[in-house]
């Protein structure tokens, strides 16, 4: 298809995209023909390294050939199935999910978006505890359905709604690099959350239900909370009567290097995980899991959540081998080296270059916020939008993410089994367009290697 097809077909046939937001202007990107392992090709044959795992489900690398198997197979014999009716994929995952989590984690659900688990998983909370409120943080994203998710999702605007779901309120964002309160890690002892829930009991409109956050917040700009601060969330919790949810969309089945993000913090045990992204080795499905506990006080409440194609053996079936891979191919482990070379890369760049602020992140979740400079810390969004040009030009996808208006964080999520050889060629790509956007050179002539 050429550029002036695609132009019609846009203008006519289209929603328009909404400017401000991360997809906005996706007309005038390149159109995506193939993808397999780490790379993605567009339809004039141009191959690009996909350090954003397509909007993060690829995360096992694309068309992981025991995926696509496992799918072949299972579409021959149940496709999609009633979910009034058991059948073998579904009760294989189940049991596979469980025997994963750690425990007191035990009890599945399945969904099909991201979305979908978190609006199960706040369900969940409210019908366990009879309560009503939940907060969430302030530079978090849960997702995209009209009322709950988006309301939770603070880091875009709620504004931006018709309506608000009830219930609903965030607290400070443990932003260390830029202290909401103005204080330094650790001498603070975690101010921002102290100040936050003092906040929130003055504003909760009823009984407390529960607390979302993301181990790591993703679209927020890669922000990991400080060592300490979900310890302090769950006791605070405990005191009100309230849930503890993570939501491990885009943290959990080893992107961290461990298998979920929230056991980076030694100790925490939380009430309910939601998984999504790669979990279905790209294709959907979701799972809200808890206790068992949890789980038949809710449903004594008349708790249930379910969608038509919640639990297709064919989604379950994927689901299923995603987690065997993830175990079979050490996802975490690779994950975690490839932390290490990003980093390290990073760190030497940061020696040559003014404009890297911040470098953070875990595994394959990683963040380099960029500043006009080291000391005022003054987001550099227009440079961080010429570095995300030349990548693309040159083939390497990214994110550009920040906490709410600002967009200066290049957010990189290479798949778990992006080989040296790519993570190389990648960082060759960005030193080249951080030379270009601070010294106005171009250096020399790139290409991806597959
Ligand atoms: C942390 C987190 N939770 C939930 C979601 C929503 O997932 P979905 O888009 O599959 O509904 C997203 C989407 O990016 C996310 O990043």
């Amino acid at each position: 298809m050429n550029q002036k097809e695609v132009r019609n077909i846009v203008k006519r046939w289209m929603f328009p995209t909404e400017g401000g937001s991360y997809m906005g202007g996706l007309e005038k990107r390149p159109v995506l023909a193939k993808s397999s392992g780490t790379l993605v090709t567009d339809t004039n044959g141009k191959d690009y390294l996909d350090f954003q795992s397509g909007q993060m489900g690829a995360a096992l690398g694309h068309q992981h050939p025991r995926i696509i198997a496992v799918i072949q197979k299972t579409m021959k014999s149940l496709m999609h199935s009633t979910n009034t009716m058991l059948h073998v994929p579904r009760l294989r995952l189940h049991e596979k999910l469980g025997k994963l989590l750690p425990k007191p984690l035990e009890k599945s659900l399945f969904l099909v978006s991201g979305s979908d688990s978190i609006e199960g998983a706040v369900d969940l909370a409210r019908k366990a505890t009879g309560g009503l409120d939940i907060i969430g943080i302030h530079a978090g994203l849960h997702g995209s359905t009209s009322y709950v998710t988006r309301s939770l999702s603070f880091n875009w605007s709620r504004n931006k709604h018709s309506a608000v779901a009830p219930g609903t309120s965030s607290v400070l964002t443990p932003y260390c690099y830029r202290c909401p309160v103005g204080l330094k890690f650790p001498s603070c002892q975690i101010q921002c959350l102290k100040t936050s829930f003092e906040m929130a009991d003055a504003n909760f409109t009823a009984k407390p239900a529960g607390f979302i956050g993301e181990p790591i917040l993703s679209a927020g700009g890669i922000i990991v909370p400080p060592k300490g601060f979900y310890k302090m969330v769950r006791e605070e919790c405990d005191k009100r009567g309230m849930l503890l949810i993570f939501d491990e969309a885009q943290t959990g089945l080893g992107k961290t290097g461990k298998l979920f993000g929230f056991q980076h913090e030694d100790g925490v045990k939380p009430d309910i995980i939601a998984i999504s992204k790669h979990f279905g080795g790209g294709v959907p499905i979701s799972a809200v899991c808890s206790t068992s506990d949890v789980a038949q006080k809710a449903v004594d409440n008349g708790y249930f959540a379910t969608r038509s194609h919640a639990t297709d053996p064919l989604l379950c079936a994927a689901g299923e081998e995603s987690l065997s891979i993830v175990v079979d191919e050490d996802m975490p482990g690779k994950a975690a080296k490839i932390e290490k070379m990003i980093k390290g890369a990073f760190r030497k760049m940061a020696k040559e270059f003014e404009l890297i602020g911040d470098i953070r992140g875990r595994g394959v979740l990683l963040g380099i916020e960029l500043v006009k400079d080291r000391k005022s810390k003054e987001p550099a969004n227009a440079e961080t939008q010429k570095v995300f040009d030349y990548c693309m030009d040159k083939g390497l996808i990214f994110q550009v993410r920040g906490v709410r208006d600002l967009k200066n964080v290049i957010r990189l999520v290479p798949p778990m089994t992006t080989p040296k050889e790519q993570i190389d060629s990648a960082m060759s790509i960005i030193y080249d367009a951080l030379r270009f956007v601070v010294k106005g050179k171009q250096r020399r002539k790139v290409g991806v290697r597959g």
